[in-house]
């Protein structure tokens, strides 16, 4: 169902890869509420992803960048600027990527350079968009930006490596970068720390169908789904939430605040 609410508006998703992608459900969202979108992601997933279907599915074009190269961002939001007819009123966010946990690298044994990769890929990209934007003043007042991250900035699972701490960092980054364009242009930005989900990123983690049932055993409304994000996405990017920003929101069916379930207590008992 659309309830038009983000007619009129205009959006940059990155990191649609493919129909499973939290970005490409959000896409679909954003375009069913009225929004005009451009799509963007690393040129290689131009190649390995299905982004042109999305394009041809919300009416709109694919501008490659890789989101550690300022010349890159610089282009998308001059072009995106170009192709839209105007500023820009929301970000999405959704891109990780670990070289250690694509290698299965112990964490106590990471390859350092690979670590880099990962802080900027998965960190840096969120200040190095932020600071594009802010430069090139390509937001709207009032505009929302979002990136998605995981609960293991805040609490240790094993398996997720270098991620844990690049989530860390672009947590910090929606704090610091929201004060200055808070208080500059009143820009939201935010984070979601999603629910675990079955996705190319969330499948390549060691471990993860089992740490995908335990949260959902877990969490009292069970995992939120890539639909589900894509609603509180969309909700985020609205003129219905412009006092929030510099948060880190849970959408995790109340899998944050909760110690264990009678479910897997049960499991445990005598
Ligand atoms: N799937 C989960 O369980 C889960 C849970 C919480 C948070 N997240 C986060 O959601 C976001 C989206 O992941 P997803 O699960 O939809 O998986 P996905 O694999 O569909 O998306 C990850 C995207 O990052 C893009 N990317 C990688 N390197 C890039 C670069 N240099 N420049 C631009 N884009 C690049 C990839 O091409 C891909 O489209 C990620 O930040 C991920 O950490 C996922």
């Amino acid at each position: 169902m659309s309830y038009g609410l983000l007619k009129g508006k205009k959006g940059i998703i990155f990191g649609a890869l493919d129909e499973k992608s939290l970005a490409w459900k959000t896409a679909v969202r954003a375009h069913e509420e009225g929004a005009s979108i451009v799509l963007t992601n690393a040129p290689v997933a131009m190649r390995l992803g299905k982004i042109n279907e999305l394009a041809k599915q919300c009416n709109t074009e694919v501008i490659p960048a890789d989101a550690t190269s300022l010349t890159d961002l610089e282009n998308l939001f001059a072009k995106s600027m170009e192709i839209l007819g105007g500023k820009i009123d929301f970000v999405l966010h959704s891109i990780g990527m670990s070289p250690n946990v694509r290698k299965d690298f112990p964490y106590t044994d990471l390859n350092h350079d690979f670590f880099l990769k990962t802080l900027d890929i998965s960190g840096l990209s969120f200040h190095k968009l932020l600071q594009v934007a802010y430069k090139m003043d390509a937001i709207s007042e009032w505009g929302s930006v979002i990136a998605l991250s995981y609960i293991a900035a805040q609490r240790t699972m094993p398996g997720y490596k270098d991620m844990a701490d690049a989530k860390a960092v672009l947590e910090s980054i929606a704090r610091s970068f929201g004060y200055y364009y808070g208080k500059e242009k009143n820009v939201r930005i935010n984070t979601i720390s999603q629910s675990p989900t079955l996705t190319t990123a969330g499948g390549g983690i060691k471990g993860f169908n089992s740490f995908y049932h335990y949260a959902q055993d877990i969490a009292p409304l069970g995992n939120a789904d890539a639909g589900n994000c894509a609603d509180y996405c969309v909700m985020l990017f609205s003129d219905m939430t412009k006092m929030v920003t510099m948060q880190n929101l849970y959408h995790d069916g109340g899998f944050s605040n909760t110690l264990s379930s009678d479910k897997v207590l049960e499991y445990y008992s005598d």
